[in-house]
């Protein structure tokens, strides 16, 4: 018994030997520390890291800082690819150059849908690179065109200047909220058609104000028109102002600029003894709305 013990113990004993012999131990802790390095440098040889070639003109975002970038920047197109992708990679040079002819008008953005499971999964992402355009933080556009440089960039422009952008869902309703100072929300039965161009039409007349466009009872109601107003309907939201107006003619695309003309500028006007008088004899005092008697009169807007 005795015997059989000491002989199993030399034997591992042995084999243990051995094994050091041929494999001795290479990895201290340094070494362990360093293995980032090397795997950075593998990538590089695999020439994964061409992303970073374009850092200069497009911004790399990824599931920590999107959602700040979104509600910081207005028009902003996102390029989701994955980094092994032959197609995102043959693409990231036009969009780099098309980052750099939009400078100043809009962002260029990309984001490794492969790596940034999260964002991948809330944007649906399903091939790589997929396109779109998100415009006050809410995804508006999806880019199908060529993939060149000047084709980008004109989709871009054509996009920005469209003047009327939809939401779906509240969600979308919130984060609008946070980039807009004023805004107009068209309540329609649908997003194409007769109502959307009425509106779209009336939006070409104010490039300095946004026009949004609903058919959830939700999203309406989150921009304060009742739920079971008759569509379409439409209401003015300055939200620096705290102020909301809503539209009570007909839905007609010269009504609707008119309307946006007259409660777009709240003119801030101090009330002084001297031009109390002229103030009060204001004909556009006849727009006063409710609750916000006295403080605001036709356009103007009080300090008091
Ligand atoms: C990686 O690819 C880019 C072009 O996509 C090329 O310019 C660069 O030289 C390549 N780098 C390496 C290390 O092969
Ligand atoms: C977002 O975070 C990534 C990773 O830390 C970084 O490379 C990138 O520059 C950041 N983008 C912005 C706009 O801060």
């Amino acid at each position: 018994m005795e015997k059989t013990k000491t002989l199993l113990l030399l034997l591992t004993s042995s084999i243990i030997l051995f094994k050091l012999y041929l494999f001795p131990p290479t990895q201290s802790h340094e070494d362990l520390k360093a293995e980032p390095d090397e795997l950075e440098l593998t990538n590089l040889n695999n020439n994964h890291t061409w992303p970073l070639l374009y850092a200069k003109d497009v911004v790399s975002l990824n599931g920590k800082n999107f959602s700040e970038f979104m509600g910081k920047n207005r028009n902003v197109m996102v390029m989701f690819y994955a980094n092994w992708c032959y197609w995102s990679k043959k693409l990231a040079p036009e969009f780099a150059a098309a980052a750099k002819m939009l400078k100043g008008e809009a962002d260029l953005v990309m984001v490794d849908a492969y790596l940034e499971k999260d964002l991948a999964k809330e944007y649906n992402i399903l091939a790589y690179p997929t396109l779109y355009l998100f415009v006050a933080g809410v995804r508006q556009f999806q880019f199908f065109g060529e993939r060149t440089r000047d084709v980008i960039s004109a989709w871009v422009r054509e996009k920005m200047t469209l003047g009327t952008y939809s939401i779906t869902t509240t969600d979308e309703a919130e984060r609008i909220l946070t980039v807009e100072s004023k805004l107009v929300l068209g309540f329609l039965h649908d997003l194409e058609g007769m109502e959307s161009e009425e509106l779209a039409a009336a939006s070409k007349l104010h490039s300095d104000v946004n026009f949004y466009q609903t058919t959830s009872a939700d999203v309406a109601e989150f921009f304060h028109i009742h739920p079971k107003s008759k569509r379409p309907a439409l209401i003015f939201l300055h939200l620096e102002a705290g102020k909301a107006t809503p539209f009570r003619h007909q839905f007609t695309r010269l009504a609707i600029a008119n309307f946006v003309t007259h409660t777009k500028h709240p003119l801030v006007v101090t009330l002084t003894i001297h031009n109390a008088q002229f103030v009060f004899q204001d004909p556009r005092k006849q727009v006063i709305e409710g609750p916000l008697l006295l403080l605001i009169l036709g356009n103007s807007y009080f300090c008091f």
